[in-house]
């Protein structure tokens, strides 16, 4: 029985006048939501086991928001897992936030939790927001399914990997060859519990072939996606939250959580 929270996309920055100009008028500061989400896990009614952060841990690859981000990911309780996102640094998030112990930055690499493998599968290279995996990325996620003799896998990237029919998702945010991850993770359905993702700042679920993929909402800002669309779209009504996840046996739920509004 394993139970840990899905986070990602915080975007942390050093820059306490940091807002980017993409970003649209009247959006809190990164930090507050983070903070904000950080009360939230101390007042949790129930233990976990630990938080994956599926990447954009900071606004920018700067050595001053991963100074940031790990003043305050040193106040978590619990074990964070994190992976890079197209906005990090992989460099300095490896450098300034892992210590092997509380906190655990993994680059197409493993951590064996009990009776759970979790599989970290780097999709931040070259810092795009469509980019594709390397060949020698696929063997190695190949041979790290096939090295997870027992127990559970849960798989984590950035980037989704699934095709949706929604044209942003697909051209503008996706891994562009995920078909081939995807075929790698369908010969090993029956081990993987899920494939967790960020990097579209909203909460979805995509099943095929028996692989479920789960996206949780960004704390900081959200997006929309519905047939038709071609461009990234605000969508204000989808609150900053984290998603719940709770593994039981070969069964795994999940359940989108929203932050509560900053101040309140
Ligand atoms: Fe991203």
């Amino acid at each position: 029985m394993t139970t840990f929270l899905h986070i990602s996309d915080t975007h942390i920055s050093g820059d306490p006048a940091y807002h980017p100009p993409w970003m649209r008028a009247g959006t809190p500061h990164p930090n507050t939501d983070a903070k904000n989400l950080l009360r939230a896990i101390k007042q949790l009614p129930y233990a976990i086991d630990f938080i994956l952060h599926t990447g954009d841990v900071c606004a920018e690859p700067l050595a001053d928001d991963y100074h940031c981000a790990r003043d305050l990911l040193d106040a978590l309780p619990t074990p964070i897992i994190m992976l890079p996102g197209n906005h990090d640094s992989g460099d300095l998030l490896s450098a300034i936030l892992h210590d092997g112990r509380q906190r655990h930055v993994l680059r197409d690499a493993q951590l064996h939790l009990d009776d759970l493998h979790v599989i970290a599968l780097d999709t931040s290279g070259g810092s795009e927001h469509a980019p594709s995996l390397r060949p020698q990325q696929l063997d190695w996620l190949e041979s790290a399914l096939d090295s997870c003799r027992d127990g559970r896998i849960i798989v984590a990237t950035h980037h989704p990997l699934l095709e949706t029919g929604v044209a942003w998702l697909d051209d503008s945010m996706r891994v562009q060859n995920g078909a081939a991850a995807h075929a790698i993770l369908a010969r090993h359905s029956h081990r993987i519990a899920g494939v967790l993702h960020g990097h579209i700042h909203q909460p979805t679920i995509s099943c095929a072939d028996g692989i479920s993929y789960i996206s949780c909402p960004s704390t900081w800002s959200n997006l929309a996606a519905y047939p038709g669309l071609t461009v990234d779209e605000p969508d204000p009504n989808c609150a900053p939250g984290y998603n719940l996840m709770m593994l039981r046996g070969h069964r795994l739920f999940a359940r989108r959580c929203a932050l509560p509004a900053a101040g309140a």
